[in-house]
């Protein structure tokens, strides 16, 4: 298969979220859960995408910008926007830099299935630390470290209550890799594998504190889709808040 990006995927990748419940069914929830009322709040969602849940924040009375790489992307998050105004305003930009956004302009920030894309992933906690105001939170979501590394496959089991279970192999070796699954993204545009360590260490190295982690279990269709769901999490769920200067610099030397 020929690899891509987001941009040239991006007419594909709108339609694949529409159809993959754990979108609306276990990340929207899970998103929501740590991110709590965002009324009044000023949102980056960073790495947006077609903007899904920046709308589904801005419904809910937030103030959000959305910053994305792929052009065709915003391109459609535009329409979108169109259709349904909700004052979102979106900025392409290297969530990497942000250049496009302002020093401390935000109380929080989303990044939703997003890390796994982008190379440098201390450059990106960096720039939400710049873009955030003191104390300001970050929630992001990933595909979980622990059970979707490269490869992790699905291991009948003879345990009729536990039928399925996930064998873990290469977890150490931190690399991009593109799947064999020719259904899914990650065989399109690839991943980067990073040990769950690696995630904690570098936001704490930002300057961040961990408040709650979420390892939602499936909804009833996902279940469906993915059986082994039911036995081992398929995604994480971070919220951390920005730890003021000397509390970070005490963070950051651990
Ligand atoms: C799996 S999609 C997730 C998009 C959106 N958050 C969602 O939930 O649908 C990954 C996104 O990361 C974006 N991306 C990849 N590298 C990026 C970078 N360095 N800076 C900003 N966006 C980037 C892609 O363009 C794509 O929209």
């Amino acid at each position: 298969m020929t690899r891509a990006s987001y941009n040239d995927i991006a007419q594909w990748y709108d339609q694949f979220l529409r159809e993959r419940p754990v979108y609306m069914e276990v990340i929207l929830p899970g998103l929501l859960t740590l991110v709590g009322e965002v009324e009044g709040e000023v949102i980056c969602d960073l790495a947006c995408g077609q903007g899904w849940v920046a709308r589904e924040l801005a419904r809910r009375g937030a103030q959000v910008i959305g910053l994305d790489l792929a052009p065709n992307l915003l391109a459609l998050a535009q329409r979108y926007e169109v259709q349904e105004p909700l004052g979102i305003g979106y900025v392409q930009g290297d969530a990497q830099h942000a250049e496009g956004l302002s020093d401390q302009q935000f109380t929080g920030c989303v990044c939703v299935m997003a890390l796994i894309n982008i190379p440098d992933l201390q450059a990106t906690f960096q720039s939400v630390r710049r873009i955030l105001k003191p104390g300001g939170w970050l929630v992001f979501a990933i595909p979980h470290p622990c059970f979707e590394s490269p490869h992790a496959q699905w291991t009948s089991l003879s345990d009729p209550e536990h039928p399925l279970g996930r064998t873990v192999t290469g977890y150490f070796d931190e690399r991009q890799w593109f799947s064999s699954n020719p259904d899914g993204v990650r065989s399109r545009v690839g991943d980067y594998h990073r040990m769950l360590s690696t995630y904690l260490n570098q936001l704490a190295a930002a300057g961040f504190a961990l408040e709650r982690a979420l390892e939602p279990g499936p909804s009833d269709r996902q279940a469906e889709r993915v059986p082994g769901n039911r036995e081992v999490p398929t995604l994480l769920l971070i919220r951390a808040h920005l730890l003021d200067g000397p509390q970070a610099e005490n963070m950051s030397r651990v």
